[in-house]
Formats: C-alpha cells, sequence, structure tokens
C-alpha cells in the first residue's frame, strides 16, 4: 500500500453564504485505515464531507490520493479513489436494483466490484437485483446506496450516517459488510453521531466542534469523560 494519504484536508474553511461553517479543519487519512468522524448536530460532519467535492464554497487544500481536487470539478476525487454514500440513503427509485449498480460505475478505476460482488456482500439486493428501488425497505436501501459508491472501486469510502433509523438486525448486516470492504484493503471514513457504530467499525477517531476539529485519536479514548467533555455529544 502507498504511504501517500487517500484524503487529506489542510487548513479547510467551509461557507454557507456568509456564514462559516468549517474553521481550520485538517487531518489525513491513510490508505486502508477505518475512521470515525463524531459531532453533535450541526457540527459539520455532512459539511466536512461535501467539501472535498467542492460544496460549499472552500478555502483552504483538499488532496485525494496525493492530488489538488480543491476547486476541480466534482466528479474529480471520485475518479482519484474517493466516495460518498450521502445521508438520507439516496437512490434512484425509478430504476431497478442493477441499473442503480450500473450508474455508480462511474469512474475508470480498475477493481474488483461488479454488481455479483455486491450481491455477495448484501444477499437481499442479489434476490431483488430487477426490483425498483421505491420497492425496497430502508435498510434495503442504504445497502445499494453502499452498493452504488463501492462500484466506483474507492480507496476510501464515506458514509454518511448509514446506519440512522435502521433496525437493530440491519445496523448489523451492514457493520458485516463495511468489515468486509475494509477487510479488501478500503478505507472507511464514517461519519455518525452515535459512538458505539463508531466503536464497532473505526479505530481512529475524529471529533467536529462547531465546526472545529476538537479530537483526534484512538478509538478506545473515546469513552474517557476528559474526550466526551470536549466533544459534548
Ligand atoms: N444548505 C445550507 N445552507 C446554509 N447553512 C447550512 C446548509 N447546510 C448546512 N448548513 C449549516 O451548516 C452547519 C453544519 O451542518 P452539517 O449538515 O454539516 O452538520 P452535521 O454535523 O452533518 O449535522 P447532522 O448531525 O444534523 O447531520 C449547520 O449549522 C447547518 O445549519
Ligand atoms: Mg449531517
Amino acid at each position: 500500500m502507498s504511504d501517500v494519504p487517500v484524503l487529506e484536508l489542510e487548513g479547510v474553511h467551509a461557507f454557507y453564504g456568509g456564514a462559516v461553517i468549517l474553521q481550520d479543519v485538517s487531518f489525513a487519512i491513510a490508505a486502508g485505515e477505518t475512521v470515525g468522524l463524531v459531532g453533535r448536530n450541526g457540527a459539520g460532519k455532512t459539511t466536512t464531507l461535501l467539501s472535498v467535492y467542492g460544496v460549499p464554497r472552500v478555502t483552504g487544500e483538499i488532496r485525494v490520493d496525493g492530488t489538488r481536487v480543491t476547486g476541480a470539478p466534482a466528479h474529480k476525487p471520485t475518479s482519484l479513489g474517493v466516495s460518498l454514500v450521502p445521508q438520507g440513503k439516496r437512490i434512484f427509485g425509478n430504476l431497478t436494483v442493477e441499473e442503480n449498480l450500473l450508474l455508480g460505475r462511474a469512474s475508470r478505476r480498475r477493481g474488483s466490484w461488479t454488481p455479483d460482488a455486491v450481491y455477495e456482500l448484501f444477499p437481499n439486493l442479489g434476490r431483488g437485483r430487477d426490483r425498483s428501488g421505491t420497492s425496497l425497505s430502508g435498510g434495503e436501501q442504504q445497502m445499494l446506496a453502499i452498493g452504488r459508491a463501492l462500484m466506483a472501486e474507492p480507496a476510501l469510502l464515506m458514509l454518511d450516517e448509514p446506519t440512522e433509523g435502521l433496525a437493530p438486525v440491519i445496523i448489523d448486516a451492514i457493520v458485516v459488510a463495511l468489515e468486509e470492504i475494509r477487510s479488501r484493503g478500503t478505507a472507511l471514513l464514517l461519519v455518525e453521531q452515535h459512538i458505539s457504530m463508531i466503536q464497532r467499525v473505526a479505530t481512529r477517531y475524529l471529533a467536529l466542534r462547531a465546526g472545529r476539529l476538537v479530537g483526534d485519536g484512538p478509538v478506545a479514548q473515546l469513552t474517557d469523560r476528559a474526550v466526551q467533555e470536549q466533544i459534548a455529544l
């Protein structure tokens, strides 16, 4: 594996109109690393993920696999190896499961993710490959959103609250799938408000509070009282 981080943010500020949402955020994620990003409602977690695609307005430096993407077209991070599963399981409801997956094949990156490989990861999807997106359960939609992001062959998969509103048994299936994805060498950046999910999936945490990075360390520290006070979850 290369020493170049899959993602680096350096002195990133992000703005919605005149409002500063992120202030001086810096971190790097190494190849194959599993990182959880925590913070309260409105702390800037989603904005951090979107900043990679230049949304909203961003200053500072963002690099994917060593290449600067600040100011680049939004498809550039994907072609360099970062995929996003957005908050709220966004899939195309009027397309079938398989059509959704094929739409994810947006980059020319080489790798082993095919619809059949996704169906091995999520057998439910395989049994319903001709069903329309709208006919899927919430959990199946989230699995499809993850599968679609994998089809771009990411070196880093970013997931924005992928277990929001899902039943424990479905969350367990998603945790197992994330472990399998990680075992193939894919780095994970998982946004979660609940630290239990981060403890299950990640080895390192990042914490945001009011748009600033206030914590970066091993996941075991998330149970320290001092760390919890700092994060103010
Ligand atoms: N489209 C927008 N226009 C203006 N302000 C926005 C917009 N989207 C988000 N914000 C503001 O940016 C801040 C950070 O929002 P963000 O969505 O990144 O938080 P979050 O940590 O992901 O929260 P949540 O846990 O609710 O998903 C909030 O104060 C929010 O009100
Ligand atoms: Mg969010």
